[in-house]
């Protein structure tokens, strides 16, 4: 049945393409900007296109972060019902925050392409598929997300850009999780190379004091090892920026932000804006000044947020509404506000592109109080190195349920807690950003992180079968030949560096087309390996540092 649809779905295509619809034209990075094939400067006229899922109100969850999501592109009755809109709105990208790859995306991807819409996808998904700002890490269970994510959308020619994270860092003591945001985009933007994709990489911020956002954009356009290499930098740099509210000025709410990104390396646009706290409807005069010369140095427009409605702390954002039934659209002055000011935005088509040089990478903010990242990065995570460890554990996770996410965190600070007090320490599976030293076992998926820390305690209590049980979520592997420790020695211990990242085998790879390019970057090096350094001899246990299951940057949240 899939192999039939998706033959449907390519006569569909190609029929459309014989119908005399011209092909979107590829988008290329020259220097600080971005340009259509035919030279023109390109500007990111956009809307956010995201359905809202389940939001769970509570203390833990102050962005209001939904746990569950809508995959907006995977639906095309949705998607024909939207186009007319998208095409009054006048946008020519739409962006998408949660996409599920095992979905079939091509009749959104092909209308949308048809009618010279962009895509920007975002590559995390709500709850455990983000890097988790509580306890950040990139492990090979996110990195096999997002190249599968990657390989779903390869195939169409209007993917933009990847987004490798949304908000992750979200306060200056939380931006040692920028290295592993900066391993994620080298990883992701290596394997685009691998598959000859020119999608570009991205990551989209939220905005904050100038001592740390600023830091951050430049960490993640840097090049650690000083040789103006982009191979972990990101193409492509996000704000998401709330600071014109109403009617204002440039001069009243830009001006700083202006200013402090002012010669920044690589192109950035606002990957959300549109104000709430003035009131709705929203007048978007803000779209006049993100499309003037004053900000056309620095910025390449931008992202309207939302489309459908989207609640958060603020209140209701959102432009149209959607009759229950899914049949209906209805906007309203807010939409057409925006029409208006889509319509009339004509940013300057300069500078050429040929004027707009290469892309240089400069060498990396140094840590100070208000941005602690590290420039030693966590390494590529090595699913074999990771299954070899999990295979020759005593003790490994046996979940009795496949909705394990809401146990995890705590079974992992159980076993901690229970290690700690026979001597032990969870070392080898913490990551620190700050010190830039990773445990072995970091880069591996939690729950291979918690069959270790069983195994070790296990091990402690000399293989006393109880001490595997964890009520019931433990089973005692009889294969296990040597010590936890060993185990990880041999398997993960040339494990420890960059390598070009592959599909997880039984997924089938598509052809790459893209409509991004990061070409004229004159990057292509290698980052080097990511030596672990001495490490970090504080033992912690018990203390709430790895609960898995708390919120994660998956969908937009304010400043
Ligand atoms: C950052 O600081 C806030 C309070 O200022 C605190 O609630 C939060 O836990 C801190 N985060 C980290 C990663 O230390
Ligand atoms: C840390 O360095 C950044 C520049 O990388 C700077 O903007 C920030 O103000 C510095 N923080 C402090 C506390 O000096
Ligand atoms: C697509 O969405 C519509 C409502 O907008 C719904 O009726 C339909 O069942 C959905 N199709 C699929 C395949 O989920
Ligand atoms: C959508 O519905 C909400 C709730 O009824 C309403 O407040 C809002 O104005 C509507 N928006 C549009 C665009 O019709
Ligand atoms: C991944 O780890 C395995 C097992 O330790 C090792 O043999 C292999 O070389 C590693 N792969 C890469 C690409 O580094
Ligand atoms: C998230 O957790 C579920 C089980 O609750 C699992 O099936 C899924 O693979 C996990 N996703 C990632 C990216 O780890
Ligand atoms: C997974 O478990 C959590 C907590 O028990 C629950 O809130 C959530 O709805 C479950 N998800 C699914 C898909 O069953
Ligand atoms: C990470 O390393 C920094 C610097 O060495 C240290 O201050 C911090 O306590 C460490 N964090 C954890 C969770 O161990
Ligand atoms: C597994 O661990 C969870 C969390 O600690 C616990 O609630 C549950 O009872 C354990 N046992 C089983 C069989 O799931």
């Amino acid at each position: 049945m899939r192999s039939l649809y998706r033959i449907a779905a390519g006569l569909t295509a190609a029929a459309l393409i014989v119908s005399g619809v011209h092909a979107i034209q590829r988008v290329s990075r020259a220097g600080r900007y971005l340009y259509t094939a035919d030279g023109n400067r390109f500007y990111i006229k956009g809307v956010a296109y995201q359905q809202q899922g389940a939001v769970v109100a509570d203390t833990s969850n102050p962005f209001l972060e939904p746990s569950t999501y809508i995959d907006s592109l995977a639906n095309g009755t949705d998607c024909q019902r939207d186009l007319p809109y998208l095409q009054q709105l006048g946008v020519n990208t739409i962006r998408a925050y949660s996409v599920d790859s095992s979905l079939n995306h091509d009749t959104c991807m092909q209308l949308f392409s048809n009618a010279g819409i962009y895509a920007i996808i975002d590559l995390s998904l709500p709850v455990n598929g983000s890097i988790n700002r509580d306890s950040p890490a990139w492990t090979t269970n996110l990195l096999d997300l997002y190249l599968e994510t990657v390989n779903t959308f390869s195939k169409y020619d209007n993917v933009l850009a990847y987004n490798v994270g949304n908000e992750v860092v979200t306060a200056a003591n939380e931006t040692g999780a920028a290295t592993f945001v900066k391993a994620a985009a080298r990883d992701v933007k290596a394997y685009l190379n691998s598959i000859q994709s020119s999608a570009l990489v991205g990551y989209a911020a939220i905005d904050g004091d100038a001592s740390w956002i600023v830091p951050l954009a430049n960490y993640l356009s840097c090049d650690p090892s000083g040789s103006n290499s982009g191979a972990t930098a990101i193409d492509l740099y996000g704000l998401n920026n709330y600071e014109w509210c109403g009617d204002s000025t440039f001069e009243a709410s830009y001006a700083g932000t202006e200013g402090n990104f002012a010669g920044y390396n690589v192109p950035a646009y606002f990957s959300e804006f549109g104000c709430i706290t003035a009131g709705t409807p929203r007048p978007w005069t803000e779209v006049g000044a993100i499309f003037s010369s004053e900000m056309s140095p620095e910025w390449s427009g931008g992202i309207a947020f939302s489309y459908f409605p989207a609640s958060s702390v603020q209140g209701q954002f959102g432009m149209v509404n959607i009759s229950s039934d899914g049949s209906t659209v209805t906007t309203g002055q807010d939409f057409d506000n925006l029409q208006a000011q889509y319509a009339q935005a004509s940013p300057p088509n300069s500078p050429s592109e040929s004027s707009a040089g290469s892309t240089s990478y400069p060498s990396c903010p140094q840590q100070n109080s208000t941005f602690v990242a590290s420039t030693t990065l966590p390494p590529t995570p090595n699913l074999s190195a990771c299954t070899c460890l999990e295979n020759n554990l005593g003790c490994q996770f046996t979940p009795t349920t496949s909705n394990y996410t809401s146990i995890l965190g705590s079974l992992l600070d159980y076993a901690c807690s229970l290690l700690g007090q026979s001597g032990g320490s969870c070392n080898d599976i913490s990551a620190n950003g700050t010190s830039g030293t990773y445990g072995l076992v970091s880069e591996c998926d939690p729950t291979v992180m918690l069959s270790y820390v069983m195994s070790e305690y296990y091990g402690a209590t000399s293989n006393n079968p109880q001490s595997c049980s964890f009520g019931g979520n433990g089973t005692v592997n009889s294969n296990a030949k040597s010590a936890p420790t060993s185990a990880a020695s041999s398997c993960l211990a040339t494990a420890t560096g960059t390598f070009v990242p592959t599909l997880p085998s039984g997924v089938a790879s598509t052809t790459p087309t893209g409509a991004g390019s990061s070409s004229g970057s004159g990057s292509g090096k290698s980052s080097g390996s990511a030596p672990i350094a001495a490490f970090d001899a504080r033992v912690f246990f018990g203390v709430g540092v790895l609960v898995v299951t708390s919120m994660v940057s998956g969908f937009m949240t304010l400043a």
